[in-house]
């Protein structure tokens, strides 16, 4: 039996999503760029796909910009940006301290641009505020960005208060959103951001498919040159089944939110009421009312979350220790720093994301699995 609770890592392929993928790996494969009957059939399905996610995200078409993910989607529009304005005079960028290695890699590479990086700490319940905002502004910052939901803990911030506190600064607002979908209701016009992220995989899509909102009337430097797709602003030949999937993945996403959001929420107090019950000294890392139903990162004192999670995956357990892409890195969560984690317990947390598959037994199972994972490790421990 394999229980899997690594969803903010990767989702599983939907099989409805699969099925709608498959004519585009064979009999349609046409090059959408392609003047002839087939392609101009594969340009009608993409431009199809272009207006179903514009419309579910309320945006213009035009606006939408598919890449192979959100890693790309962040790098494109923080380095393209600052790269179509590196004459002007605005030389601050200004990101949260939460954000994904993408935005904070991308952000530190523009330090060769002449720009200077600010951080934006987040409070202790891991949430960015305006306030915080708002005493880091000035009329020299180019762009803001924070994330909608942080990745390792699953808090939310107001994206759009932040959106308009940028604004009234004259600066642009970037948000990686990658962690919202289905949770949040990712409304562009309502939040009048400037640039938004996607990632097709964390929402039961394809892996290697993402999008960028960028907002058309902001001129933005391509990141990737070559035959002028995406409206010059993404060359390449389109990945067209994982854009496909990507916009039934989204489309099925929104479709069913409410039911999902239903149970995925009992679930998500259900366990960590049992977890508080069964396993004596744990904390929530994060907010609690603030944060997304998929997430729960539980401190466990005295003993080490990388312990844990090898220890849950023999027992057939998928956890994380944090994000995914840091999985490998044993060094401490920059995030859980960030939110005021005692430093003796920085290495002491494990990240539990549910998801639409996700079951009471198969939480029951997990909870009954880490009580004797726990003891075990605990009796083992230096640390008191
Ligand atoms: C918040 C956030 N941003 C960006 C990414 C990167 O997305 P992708 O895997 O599509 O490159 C991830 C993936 O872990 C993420 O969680």
């Amino acid at each position: 039996m394999t229980i899997y609770l690594d969803n903010a890592a990767t989702t599983p392929l939907d099989p409805r999503v699969l099925k709608k993928m498959l004519p585009y790996f064979s009999e349609k494969f046409a090059n959408p760029a392609s003047i002839h009957a087939l392609g101009q059939d594969a340009f009608i399905t993409l431009e199809g796909a272009r207006e179903k996610v514009a419309n579910i995200l309320n945006a213009p078409i035009d606006s939408i910009v598919f890449t192979s993910g959100a890693t790309e989607a962040n790098n494109l529009i923080i380095k393209g940006l600052a790269e179509a304005n590196k004459n002007e005079n605005k030389k601050r960028i200004i990101i949260s301290a939460i954000e994904h290695p993408c935005v904070r890699e991308a952000a530190k590479r523009l330090t060769t641009l002449g720009y200077t990086i600010d951080y934006l700490p987040a409070n202790k319940q891991g949430i960015v505020t305006p306030k915080a905002l708002e005493n880091l502004m000035n009329d020299d910052v180019l762009l803001v960005s924070v994330m909608m939901v942080n990745n390792e803990i699953g808090t939310i911030s107001d994206i759009k208060k932040l959106a308009s506190v940028a604004h009234r600064f004259g600066a642009y607002f970037h948000s990686d959103a990658v962690q919202a979908v289905p949770y949040l209701n990712i409304d562009i016009k309502a939040l009048k951001v400037d640039f938004l992220t996607l990632s097709a995989h964390k929402f039961y899509g394809p892996k290697g498919v993402g999008l960028a909102y960028i907002n058309p009337k902001i001129k933005i430097n391509a990141l990737i040159l070559g035959g002028g797709q995406e409206n010059n602003i993404r060359s390449g030949t389109h990945n067209l089944p994982g854009i496909i999937g990507l916009s039934e993945a989204l489309y099925l996403a929104y479709k069913e939110r409410d039911k999902y959001l239903k149970k995925i929420s009992k679930l998500q107090i259900y366990f960590w009421e049992k977890l508080k019950k069964e396993i004596p000294e744990i904390l929530l890392n994060g907010s609690w009312e603030k944060r997304v139903p998929a997430n729960l990162n539980v401190l466990f004192r005295y003993i080490e979350g990388e312990a844990i999670l090898m220890d849950l995956s023999q027992k057939g357990i998928c956890v994380s220790t944090g994000s995914a892409c840091s999985a490998s890195d044993l060094r401490a969560s920059y995030v859980l720093k960030e939110i005021g984690l005692d430093k003796n317990y920085l290495n002491s947390n494990i990240r539990f994301s549910l998801g639409r598959y996700t079951t009471k037994a198969e939480l029951d199972y997990t909870v009954k699995a880490l009580k004797e994972t726990v003891k075990r490790l605990r009796a083992f421990s230096p640390i008191t």
